[in-house]
């Protein structure tokens, strides 16, 4: 890959309290990654292409923890209901039809056309129980040039009989769908997906332990989002400590490989811990969980306990695919809770925000989300001129309107690794 430089306003949070701000420098990629960061190009990168983005800013891509693609097509339906009725009267219907491949082509590529345009470049996915329809959904994020990991759903239990595999079937498919997918896919690739533990079996988790550890895979749950699924676990499996240790007895918390658990709204101290232990990511939902009347987590005293954590918009109990709108989101409802429920945690400020949905999330993928050097060149160039203000603002006010007012259409360019994707 050849050697280049972006020339703009960087912005970028090596630490949840510190933005760095660079006006009018150059960020420099070599072989994918970024070189550094220079008021003047050196050197030794004489010649070298540059695009100057005049005075736009350019700050890394954004990591989504947490969305189901094949809820993209009924964002914004269902959205008075809490989670077990949501999950009975909207989710489970929508999903059942992606076992139609035609359905699931039409309706994947929606969702892959919008991410594609979004502000984010890395992304945990959930698709449904089919392995062919999974298959499918990773074909096209392929070609998007994004880098995602994406999990056939695992289910054998307390399912609807329409949505509900044999734990054999469930079994079978996931390692048919790891095969083809390890061989298929260089930017997508596969990671276990147990829906949540009340819809699988202990024979199911058990095996899927195994499975990590044969292929060496991530994993990605639900965790302790809604108090009526809370107490469904804690009747299902009346032996565990906690929501985390159901998981944790299979070896799918964290001990296995990589792992990614969205919500922990209701997380007790010692499941707080064990995620800190095992260091488990959280996946901080914070619209999905207004939507869902679930409750707000306290994601400040994560970040202050030094938990791994990122956002996760959590389509379709989140509506937006926005990485920006996800962090004026987790900002706003730290303000809540904080005024509401525990004035000890101080609200999130919009750097720890910008750096849980770049650095923080990011982290899940390796060296992704910050310009320091060695970091993957994942970047966005960003263009504000359609928010006028009345005179001259410093480039972090700017990005504070472009999290807040922003859309897609100011993103003027995107890399994923170096590679240009959008622009
Ligand atoms: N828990 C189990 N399945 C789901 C889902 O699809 N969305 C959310 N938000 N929580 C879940
Ligand atoms: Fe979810």
């Amino acid at each position: 890959m050849k050697t280049f430089a972006v020339k703009g306003n960087l912005l970028y949070t090596p630490s949840p309290s510190r933005m760095v701000c660079l006006p009018r420098h150059f960020l420099v990629c070599e072989n994918g990654r970024v070189a550094g960061t220079f008021p003047a190009l050196p050197e030794k990168y004489a010649g070298i292409d540059v695009v100057d983005c005049g005075n736009g800013l350019i700050v890394p891509g954004l990591a989504d923890l947490h969305l189901h693609a094949p809820q993209y097509a009924f964002r914004g339906l269902g959205m008075d209901r809490e989670l077990l009725d949501w999950l009975r009267e909207y989710t489970f219907p929508e999903e059942a039809r992606y076992a139609d491949l035609a359905y699931a082509e039409k309706a994947y590529r929606l969702f892959a056309d919008d991410l594609k345009k979004s502000a984010t470049t890395r992304a945990c996915i959930f698709a449904t129980i089919h392995t062919d329809a999974t298959l499918l959904l990773m074909r096209m994020l392929e070609e998007t040039g994004l880098v995602a990991a994406v999990g056939k759903v695992n289910m054998d239990v307390n399912s609807p009989d329409y949505y509900c595999e044999s734990t054999a079937v469930s079994l079978s498919g996931t390692e048919r769908w790891i095969m083809q997918s390890r061989a298929e896919f260089r930017n997508v690739f596969p990671i276990l997906t147990p829906r949540f533990a009340p819809a699988c079996s202990a024979k199911l988790m058990a095996a899927l332990g195994d499975l990590q550890q044969k292929h060496a895979l991530p994993l990605q749950s639900h965790l302790s989002e809604s108090p009526a699924e809370v107490a469904w676990v804690k009747s299902l499996f009346p032996d565990c400590r906690f929501y985390g240790d159901v998981y944790d007895r299979f070896g799918l918390f964290g001990s296995n490989g990589p792992t990614v658990m969205a919500h922990c709204v209701y997380s007790s101290a010692d499941e707080v811990e064990l995620i800190g232990k095992r260091g488990v990511f959280i996946a901080h939902c914070p619209q999905s969980n207004v939507n869902l009347s679930s409750g707000i987590a306290p994601a400040k005293a994560y970040l202050e306990s030094g938990l791994r954590m990122g956002l996760g918009s959590d389509i379709a109990g989140g509506f937006s695919l926005s990485g920006f709108r996800g962090i004026s989101d987790a900002i706003q409802v730290s303000k809540l809770r904080f005024r509401l429920q525990d004035d000890s945690q101080r609200p999130l400020s919009l750097t720890e925000a910008f750096y849980l949905a770049t650095k923080g999330g990011g982290a899940f993928f390796g060296k992704v989300g910050s310009f320091e050097a060695g970091y993957e060149f994942d970047a966005l160039v960003l263009d504000d001129r359609s928010l006028p203000a009345t005179g001259e603002l410093a480039p972090e006010d700017r990005l504070s309107r472009l999290v807040y007012l922003g859309d897609d259409r100011c993103i003027r360019r995107k890399y994923v690794s170096g590679k240009k994707i959008l622009g």
